[in-house]
């Protein structure tokens, strides 16, 4: 039984926790205003809200209906475009109307459930902010740019919002309607899942990537839905260790704090990875355990030296991240055996992170060839290196032979010139849609450069490292 609610009324429903929120919302509920595009995550058109409880504080995020399973409904707040309407248009859809967002109107709900999700938001709004929060959107006939001046305006709107109690602040102003003020009480008497067993059943998370890749399967699998466990969700510092837990999303490390503390530039990587309905929803474990050779997590904490912590019915073991990739998509993962968290070393200041990633475009793509570097100096020469990169060979690439030959080497021109060498006797790209060979041999080479340029921009010029 799947207990949850679905703009104003409350659901229980029995059909099959794998089959997708999209089609129990359109085919079971009749509520036609989520439009089903490609169904693989991509377009937007599907695009709700999931608001849940947590801190004491209910949250809505954006997410893809298509590609959640309706199990992950469960104990939440699930708002479709027909949960926002009122007797007149919300601000928000007026500004989509008064700057011309629209034309055929198919991709519309999704747009406005977005602006409408980013108005939701406990951080004031930023112009850019307000058009980031659609980048999970695609239209095919407006033109962005009409869409773009109604975000615009939406953040200029936003100013008076009071960022401590935003949902009083949009019910009062008619952004929302008024049963949204009901909304903690009625979640809080709904009970969340029993803790989940791992015998026997098909794990799943966010379903990013198995709901795209057997969407029939899971829609009649026994599942063990992993998303919202909270015991597997919390980002925490245990002695000298960052412990990431295996079900937090993309977007619950680019917001945690204690990332972002120890890297500066967390949310400019992460903004390279997917859209933020998808990142809202892809899991740290099912990144890695998709196991793809260009997975941008995987690359990350390959290179930020992380281990994982494996449990099978209780008995723990753990294993570097790098050990953990066998060949394509195969890894050391046993059967009835799940990823319980991911941790790694705090590294100690002074040191370098950086990521790469190119590709195709800069959202919603899978790169071509993407990487990360971890760089310690101390006195002008390396004392520590850990390189990753991905899309070069059958698996996310922990580049051991040159990080060895960095570390302990003068950090100079001739020793990175070195390192090439070594990189292109590690990797073994092959070609496909995302580029020949040789075009990803380059690009490894050209980000291999990239990295010690940002890290060290005083140190070395592109002139000098491609000369
Ligand atoms: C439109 C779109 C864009 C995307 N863009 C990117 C991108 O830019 N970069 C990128 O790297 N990826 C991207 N992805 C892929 C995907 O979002 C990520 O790989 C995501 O992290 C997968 O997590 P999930 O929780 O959704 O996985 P799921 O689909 O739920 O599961 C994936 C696999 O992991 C297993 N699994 C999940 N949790 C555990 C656990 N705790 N222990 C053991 N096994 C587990 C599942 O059984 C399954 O085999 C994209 C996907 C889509 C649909
Ligand atoms: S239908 Fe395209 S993202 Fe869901
Ligand atoms: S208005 Fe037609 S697809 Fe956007």
């Amino acid at each position: 039984m799947t207990t949850f609610l679905l703009n104003d009324i409350i659901i229980n429903t029995d059909e099959h926790p794998g089959i997708t929120l999209l089609d129990f919302i359109r085919y079971r509920e009749d509520l036609s205003g989520t439009k089903i595009g490609c169904r693989e995550g991509d377009c937007g058109a599907c695009t709700v809200l999931e608001g849940r409880m947590e801190n004491g504080k209910l949250q809505y995020r954006s997410i893809v209906s298509c590609l959640t399973p309706l199990g992950n409904a469960q104990s939440k707040h699930i708002v479709t475009v027909e949960g926002i309407n009122m007797d007149t248009c919300s601000p928000v859809q007026q500004a989509m109307v008064d700057h011309n967002g629209t034309q055929c109107g198919f991709c519309t709900p999704g747009f406005i459930m977005s602006l409408t999700g980013h108005t939701m938001a406990y951080e004031p709004s930023e112009e850019t902010s307000a058009i980031d929060s659609v980048n999970g959107n695609i239209c095919r006939c407006t033109g962005y740019k009409s869409i773009e001046r109604a975000a615009i305006s939406i953040s200029k709107m936003l100013k008076e919002k009071n960022p401590k109690d935003p949902l009083n602040w949009l019910i009062r102003n008619h952004f929302l309607p008024s049963y949204f003020e009901d909304i903690p009480e009625r979640l809080s008497k709904i009970k969340s899942h029993q803790k989940a067993e791992t015998k026997g059943k098909q794990i799943i998370g966010g379903g990013t990537d198995l709901m795209v890749q057997k969407p029939d399967e899971i829609a009649e699998s026994a599942l063990n839905l992993y998303f919202d466990r909270s015991d597997l969700k919390e980002i925490r510092k245990k002695n000298n260790q960052i412990v990431i837990g295996s079900a937090a999303t993309a977007n619950d490390i680019m917001h945690s704090e204690i990332i972002n503390d120890l890297i500066p530039n967390l949310k400019k990587h992460y903004k390279l990875i997917s859209s933020d309905p998808i990142r809202n929803m892809g899991t740290l474990a099912g990144n890695i355990v998709n196991a793809s050779p260009i997975a941008d997590l995987s690359i990350f904490f390959l290179a930020l030296g992380a281990n994982l912590l494996l449990d099978k019915e209780g008995k723990e073991r753990e294993l570097p991240l790098k050990d953990f990739f066998l060949g394509y998509k195969q890894m050391d993962l046993k059967r009835g055996e799940y990823i319980k968290s991911i941790f790694f070393p705090i590294p100690v200041v002074p040191f370098g992170f950086n990521f790469e990633k190119v590709s195709k475009r800069t959202h919603l793509d899978i790169a071509s060839v993407n990487a990360a570097a971890y760089i310690k100096t101390e006195q002008d020469t390396i004392t520590e290196c850990r390189i990753a990169v991905g899309g070069v060979s059958p698996v996310p690439l922990f580049l051991k032979e040159s990080s060895d030959f960095l570390t302990g080497k003068k950090l100079h021109i001739n020793t990175l010139k070195q390192a090439v060498n070594v990189l292109n006797t590690e990797i073994a790209p092959i070609s496909d849609v995302r580029g020949s060979k040789e075009y990803k041999r380059l690009l490894a080479r050209q980000l291999f450069f990239a990295h010690f340029l940002e890290i060290f921009p005083d140190r070395f010029s592109l002139q000098e490292l491609i000369s």
